[in-house]
């Protein structure tokens, strides 16, 4: 019998990532500049590299706190706050995580129950759909088109809720299409969220590489605080892609079930990593 069968039906319901596959191929070969990973053309700046060597050398090597380093976290909300001017606690709203890619399993992880339809936007990015069927969910495409500039509208969603229907997730500006969603367009998008009394995963890893107007995280959209789970980090905006650094902002009760979920799996983010914040702390 091929060990193959012994596999979970989620796990072999999900095909390998395929431009994971051509990032090593590409990865092995000379001369050749991949395009195909979301990856900054500048090493992490000298700054943070150099704090995080000071770090190393005094001796930060430990596990931190479940929910990340404290300082971070103040750090990460203080940052929301001067953004968006939305408000987090950073003892129970914050969870710092190995990349958006944990917040986002967490995240899925945390709300659904099997057979929970997810809502997801498409193109998107490669994870969303993925994750949602190994936590037992059912991904629900939403195609986007050209001709809308790959925004979500309201009228699509509209076409694919059902009863089912726990979770939206969207990810603007968007990985790979580049669509950004005005202000506007996103407060319809909260209000059907609202009608149909669903939870927002909304991943702003793109929120500091917006190039045409600005930036509205889902979050800062009335009552879309508590009912949003606001996922962001460190690998885009600050080249860090190697480090592994991203955090989920939400409410006490998301987030403690994340973590929950983190603490038992990951244990926490890796400190050596994020040691430069502590360069504020007399040695
Ligand atoms: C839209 C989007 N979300 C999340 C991630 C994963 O980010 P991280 O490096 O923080 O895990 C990526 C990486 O390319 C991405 O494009």
């Amino acid at each position: 019998m091929s060990w193959a069968n012994r596999l979970s039906p989620a796990v072999k319901a999900v095909p390998p990532s395929g431009i994971r596959r051509f990032f090593d191929i590409a990865a092995e070969m000379k001369g050749v500049i991949s395009l195909g990973v979301g990856e900054p053309d500048f090493i992490t700046p000298w700054h943070i590299r150099e704090s995080c060597m000071h770090g190393l050398h005094k001796g930060y090597t430990s596990y931190t706190s479940n929910y990340g380093l404290l300082e971070l976290r103040e750090e990460i909300v203080r940052t929301i706050y001067n953004n968006y001017q939305v408000t987090y606690d950073p003892r129970t709203e914050a969870l710092v995580t190995v990349g958006v890619s944990e917040a986002l399993d967490l995240a899925i992880r945390a709300l659904l129950s099997p057979g929970d339809e997810v809502l997801i936007p498409e193109p998107c990015y490669v994870s969303y759909k993925a994750c949602v069927t190994l936590a037992g969910g059912q991904p629900v495409p939403v195609p986007t088109t050209m001709e809308d500039e790959f925004r979500v509208t309201v009228e699509q969603l509209e076409k694919l809720v059902t009863p089912r229907t726990k979770v939206l997730l969207i990810g603007y500006p968007n990985n790979p299409t580049g669509a950004i969603m005005p202000k506007q367009e996103l407060t319809a998008i909260a209000q059907f969220a609202k009608k149909y009394d669903l939870i927002v995963i909304s991943d702003e890893i793109y929120a500091d590489l917006t190039y045409e107007g600005t930036h509205t995280c889902f979050a800062s959209l009335p009552e879309m605080r508590d009912r949003t789970i606001l996922l962001n980090g460190f690998s885009k905006a600050y080249a860090m892609t190697g480090w592994r650094i991203g955090y989920a902002l939400s409410n006490p009760d998301f987030i403690a079930a994340m973590n929950k979920i983190h603490q038992y799996t990951m244990l926490c983010a890796q400190e050596p990593s994020i040691s430069f914040l502590l360069l504020k702390k007399p040695a």
